[in-house]
């Protein structure tokens, strides 16, 4: 009895440290970095994009375009910054002006007063009526600067706002995890070409979603089913969602991961494999079966997460048996 108990606490013991231990472990992403003394996790985009992509890709990264809450910050920042990437001038900070000229505020509309600012000298000067959104560099000095300019950013992710996604190991809670096939999904309903969601779930630290078998299959064509179609405006192809595999570079048709494909013929629409043909990328039908789709098509889109770290036990409390001990 004992020492089943003994097992048993360890067992607990060793899955909760696994699942409730995100904000200790302090783990958000492994592309961006902690600052302890700021308690946020930070990553420096090396692509440069205009203002409002930045904003976007933060979000979609599940962060937000930095700006800093004080000088103590700015300068814990500045020293991640000299030391990962010195000859970076300039980065685009999360304060904009868009809303009403001259009312300059963060990107989560908070007023510029409560944060961080310190302008260069006769700045902002709204240069050409063209300069709504702002620029920072290593020593924290602030310029406004033309938003469609392409400039390299900052995202952040406070501590605090971590949120963790037990079942799917990982910060991004629309994940919903299927534990007969062992992976979690999300239906993305914004209709993109296949190579935007391909790079989506990318943004995502995922993949597209790759079928391997008819329960997978299934299980995606419940989802879809599940899951309402939203109002678009736009034209997509409705019904067809984008999936992981493809024929792009004329090898074959091959799994995202870079495998050929290999399901049985009956998951393909038609029953039929695809031959050789100008539709080089891959979708599912609602009920399940693959096509091949012209890549320039818009769809919907399905992306998975593989690695599972844990079990359903993730959720256990310790109950009375753990305090026999
Ligand atoms: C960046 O790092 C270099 C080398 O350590 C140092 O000399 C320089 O003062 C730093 N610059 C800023 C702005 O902190």
């Amino acid at each position: 009895m004992f020492s089943k108990s003994l097992l048993f606490f360890l067992v607990i013991y060793t899955f909760s440290d696994l699942s409730y231990g995100q904000k200790d472990k302090k783990f958000f992403r492994k592309d961006y970095t902690y600052i302890e003394s700021v308690q946020s996790f930070y990553k420096i985009h090396s692509v440069a994009k205009t203002f409002n992509n930045a904003k976007q890709m933060c979000a979609q990264e599940g962060a937000m375009l930095y700006y800093a809450e004080n000088v103590e910050e700015m300068n814990a920042v500045a020293s991640f910054w000299n030391r990962t990437q010195p000859n970076l001038p300039w980065v685009f900070v999360g304060l904009t002006d868009q809303m009403a000229e001259g009312f300059f505020e963060t990107v989560d509309r908070r007023p510029i007063s409560e944060v961080y600012s310190r302008w260069q000298r006769f700045q902002p000067d709204n240069h050409l009526n063209n300069e709504d959104c702002v620029h920072m560099d290593l020593i924290g000095t602030m310029n406004d600067y033309k938003c469609d300019s392409k400039t390299k950013f900052i995202c952040k992710k406070t501590l605090q706002s971590l949120q963790w996604n037990y079942n799917c190991n990982m910060p991004n809670l629309d994940y919903i995890y299927n534990q007969d096939i062992g992976k979690c999904y999300k239906l993305h309903r914004t209709p993109m070409t296949w190579a935007d969601a391909y790079a989506m779930c990318q943004i995502e630290s995922t993949s597209l979603a790759v079928i391997n078998n008819q329960m997978e299959a299934d299980y995606l064509a419940k989802l879809t089913k599940t899951t309402p179609e939203p109002m678009v405006a736009e034209q997509y192809q409705q019904g067809i969602y984008h999936v992981g595999f493809h024929n792009r570079f004329r090898e074959g048709w091959q799994t995202v991961e870079g495998t050929p494909m290999n399901v049985d013929a009956d998951i393909w629409y038609k029953n039929k494999l695809p031959q050789n043909c100008y539709e080089e990328c891959g979708s599912m039908f609602f009920n399940g079966r693959l096509v091949t789709t012209d890549c320039n098509m818009k769809s919907f889109f399905i992306c998975e997460q593989k690695a599972i770290a844990t079990t359903s036990t993730t959720t256990t409390e310790p109950n009375e048996e753990s305090y026999m001990l």
